[in-house]
């Protein structure tokens, strides 16, 4: 077979179709809001991403897939302006509400998907164009095309390598096949076939984590399982408590033996 034979756009849906982790729906995220905004708006993965950003403050900044801010919020603490867009409501509310409490008026939040029109929604082009961790579409190839023809200057993506955020161990632990689906290496061989040539960084995690209790260490995992049962949700505080030591009355630190690892994919235009 020749390299040029394979079709990884093809293979990218082929590959979606087996993960464990099935988000389709709006809907799916605006239930998840809340809670995603708790446990990310001040994960180490913001200032880690951030490191890589190089930005001028009177850029504009293109974020699709931006959920309550994680990145949106910080860029906008920084450059001139940012549009911030996803299809969940709930998402872009919990980024309206930070926003508004610390007087940030540079960010424009739009309600629309990947394969919205965007030009009829007035999302003009920006220089910089962000995807992290929103890449979750059927035509992989048209949803890059896409961010790129939206960015004057650069691009950047934010990629799982493996099973990213999601802890294997745990999966094994409560009893559970765990499928994490294609990762950044379809990202890079789609934009090699689109005649974009990327550069790749990774971005690790540290292992361990510390959370002021161990409810908040169980809720920091509860939400890689969908429909946990309650024979499910004993294991997995069995073994959550295996892996969580307690510091102090309120540092209880947890360490994983795989640390959560994401590639930051990011090309410039021109
Ligand atoms: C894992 S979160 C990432 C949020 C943020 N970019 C970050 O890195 O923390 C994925 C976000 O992508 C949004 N999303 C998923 N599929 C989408 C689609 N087809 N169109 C627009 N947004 C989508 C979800 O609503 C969610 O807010």
């Amino acid at each position: 077979m020749r390299y040029q034979d394979l079709d990884w756009n093809d293979m990218w849906r082929v590959a979606r179709a087996s993960k464990s982790w099935q988000k389709k729906k709006s809907s799916d995220w605006d239930r998840r809001a809340a809670s995603f905004a708790e446990r990310n708006l001040d994960s180490p993965f913001v200032d880690l991403f951030l490191a890589h950003l190089r930005t001028e403050p009177e850029w504009s900044v293109l974020d699709v897939g931006c959920g309550p801010g994680t990145l949106a919020l910080p860029i906008a603490r920084r450059l001139r302006a940012v549009t911030a867009v996803d299809y969940s409501a709930a998402m872009l509310a919990e980024l309206d509400k930070r926003a508004q409490a610390e007087g940030l008026t540079n960010i424009r939040t739009i309600q629309a998907s990947w394969s919205d029109d965007w030009q009829k929604l007035g999302i003009g082009r920006h220089d910089i164009a962000i995807a992290s961790r929103s890449l979750a579409v059927e035509d992989l190839a048209g949803a890059l095309a896409k961010l790129d023809s939206w960015a004057t200057k650069a691009v950047y993506i934010a990629d799982r390598v493996g099973a990213g955020p999601f802890d294997p161990e745990l999966f094994q632990a409560i009893g559970r096949d765990f499928s994490p689906g294609p990762d950044y290496i379809f990202t890079v061989n789609i934009l090699y076939s689109l005649g974009i040539l990327a550069h790749v960084d990774f971005i690790a995690l540290d292992p361990a984590r510390t959370y002021a209790s161990r409810e908040e260490a169980l809720q920091a995992h509860r939400w890689m399982v969908d429909d946990l049962s309650a024979e499910e949700e004993g294991r997995l505080a069995a073994y959550v408590d295996s892996r969580l030591e307690r510091l102090d009355a309120k540092a209880w630190r947890f360490t994983r033996r795989t640390a959560p690892q994401w590639a930051l994919i990011w090309w410039q235009k021109g």
